[in-house]
């Protein structure tokens, strides 16, 4: 009998590790090889947007029902708050209520050759980024290059390539745009390299995105501009008026003539600040995020940015970048939506290994809805940091690796690369629905290393309706077997094995049963798993809030 019922068990695991490589095979030994895993999406709708939004009472909403599927489509929007439409065309729900409360909105997308349907809890209150964001950021590709062509550049492409219809929203400037100040507010103006940055706003929003912008505590940020603190109480700062400046209002030293990273002795706070001043420009021009950025980050200043952005009748978010100090974490998300939790990344393996698998769970607690750790911007595409760009430095494998454990860390997702030079394996990396949709989980429950054993790590990410996602990473230089038993993740009874990346189930297996598959160097596995019955939980210790779900 003994004998039997091992003879059973080693063929149950051999089947799943049959399975599991045999039927789909993951991308081993494709060091070099940029294999597509995501299914081209089907042409009839599928909604993709973010099943839960926040927004103020009073301020404007611009909330995307990001679908994809063929054009002509139709939307409607059942459930809207008094105050708000959805414009049946875009799908663009926009307005204002005062109506605080949670509303279910059923949202539906219709084209000719079918419909799809996503329910969307509005909520009207304080809080707002109820999922992490997810956008662009000008930094990675063209760091201080960046430009007003160049912004439209991607914002078009963003609208072109369709990565708008997976819920890529904001187009977020980073250092580089500022001039002196001015204007009827005395605030932070454009340099000459954003001729027109109200109209670039508007051309934004008319694609149904959203606008960010950058700035510091300091009188000077990180890459010589001006900041939102000044020595002087007219707003002049010393240094432009000796004319320590180039052309774009960039500080220039002896030490320093490039103006790069302009030199520390010059990065200290103003006595006078002008974050209420900077505040309603941005307001004004349609900012809907901003980057704050300085190091060690200090509670008053934030504070203070916090404070000047709640008084404007706009919901901007708030994304504190730093390194932000742990020790101040509770402070970051109450006054934040964003929190930079490590210095900057790069697009080498080195530089994601010490960012992603190193210094994360510790934040585990401080994440959630309206308040993200934030692990920094996307390394695929092209990237750069100035005038030259090159594809990205991490393999595929490694490529893979990084989105997936973006989205296990509900990490907000800012593309770092120039996307209109985007090709179709990186837009696949952005565009699968069930990878975004782990980003985006309401529930917004950063993922855990529940097992670590050598280089092979196994991370857990409990999802709102009951079931989990699991990331199988092979850290090391050689390939290598991973598995795991879902009791080993606290589930009782039967589980679905669903494989995000190629949106496959590839397994239906017992608690007690494993599933096992071979990893590449560097590579990863990114699983969903449904238990059958979703109340089949028993506590395991590590994971916030487990179990937190409705059955
Ligand atoms: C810091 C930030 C980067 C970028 C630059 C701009 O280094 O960490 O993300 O914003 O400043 O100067």
């Amino acid at each position: 009998m003994k004998r039997i019922t091992i003879i059973m068990m080693l063929l149950t695991v051999a089947t799943y590790v049959f399975s599991s490589v045999g039927s789909t095979p993951p991308p081993e030994g494709s060091a070099d090889e940029r294999i597509i895993l995501t299914p081209p999406p089907p042409h009839e709708p599928r909604v993709n947007c973010a099943k839960v939004f926040g927004l103020r009472p009073g301020s404007e909403c611009r909330f995307l029902v990001a679908t994809s599927g063929d054009r002509p489509m139709t939307f409607s929007a059942k459930g809207l708050p008094k105050g708000l439409y959805i414009n049946k065309e875009t799908g663009l729900v926009s307005g204002r209520t005062s109506r605080r409360g949670e509303y279910a909105v059923v949202m539906t997308a219709t084209n000719a050759l079918g419909s799809d349907q996503r329910t969307v809890r509005f909520k009207v209150g304080d809080e707002i980024a109820l999922t992490p964001p997810m956008g662009w950021n000008s930094w990675n590709c063209w760091g201080k290059t960046v430009s007003q062509e160049r912004v439209m550049a991607s914002t078009r492409a963003m609208r072109d390539k369709g990565l708008i219809n997976y819920g890529w929203t904001y187009i977020n400037i980073d250092d580089g745009w500022q001039g002196i100040r001015g204007g009827r507010h005395n605030a932070i103006q454009p340099n000459k390299k954003f001729p027109d940055i109200k109209g670039l706003a508007d051309s934004i929003h008319d694609m149904g995105l959203k606008m960010g912008i950058y700035s510091t505590a300091w009188v000077i940020t990180f890459a010589g501009h001006i900041g939102s603190t000044c020595p002087n109480a007219d707003g002049t700062y010393p240094w432009i008026t000796k004319g320590n400046h180039n052309d774009i209002y960039k500080l220039v030293t002896d030490d320093d003539p490039t103006g790069d990273r302009a030199s520390w002795r010059h990065h200290y706070y103003g006595d006078y600040s002008f974050t209420d001043n900077d505040a309603r420009q941005w307001a004004e021009w349609g900012v809907d995020y901003l980057k704050y950025d300085w190091y060690p980050n200090d509670y008053d200043h934030v504070e203070e940015m916090n404070v000047s952005l709640r008084k404007q009748k706009r919901d901007i978010v708030y994304s504190l970048s730093g390194i932000c100090l742990y020790s101040l974490a509770p402070a970051w998300a109450r006054l934040t939506n964003c929190f930079r939790t490590t210095g900057d990344i790069t697009d080498s393996w080195t530089s994601l290994l010490s960012i992603g698998f190193n210094g994360q769970q510790h934040w585990t607690g401080f994440n959630g809805p309206g308040h993200w750790a934030d692990p920094d911007m996307l390394i695929v595409g092209m990237v750069g940091w100035g005038d030259k760009l090159h594809p990205t430095r991490l393999t595929p494998d490694e490529q893979y690796t990084h989105i997936s454990l973006w989205a296990l860390l509900a990490a907000p997702m800012l593309i770092g690369c120039d996307i209109a030079q985007m090709d179709d394996f990186t837009l696949s990396l952005l565009c699968n629905r069930e990878v975004n949709d782990i980003d985006q989980d309401p529930l917004g429950v950063q993922a855990y290393p529940v097992k670590v054993d050598g280089d092979r790590q196994t991370w857990v990410k409990q999802l709102e309706d009951g079931s989990l996602a699991v990331g199988l990473f092979n850290l090391g230089e050689d390939s290598t077997t991973v598995g795991f038993a879902p009791k080993d993740f606290g589930i009782l009874g039967e589980v679905t094995v669903r494989d995000v990346w190629r949106q496959q189930d590839v397994a239906a297996i017992k608690h007690t049963e494993r599933f096992e598959c071979r990893l590449p160097k560097h590579g990863c596995r990114l699983l969903l798993l449904r238990p059958k019955d979703c109340k089949s939980y028993i506590n395991y210790p590590g994971q916030k809030g487990w179990p937190n779900h409705k059955g």
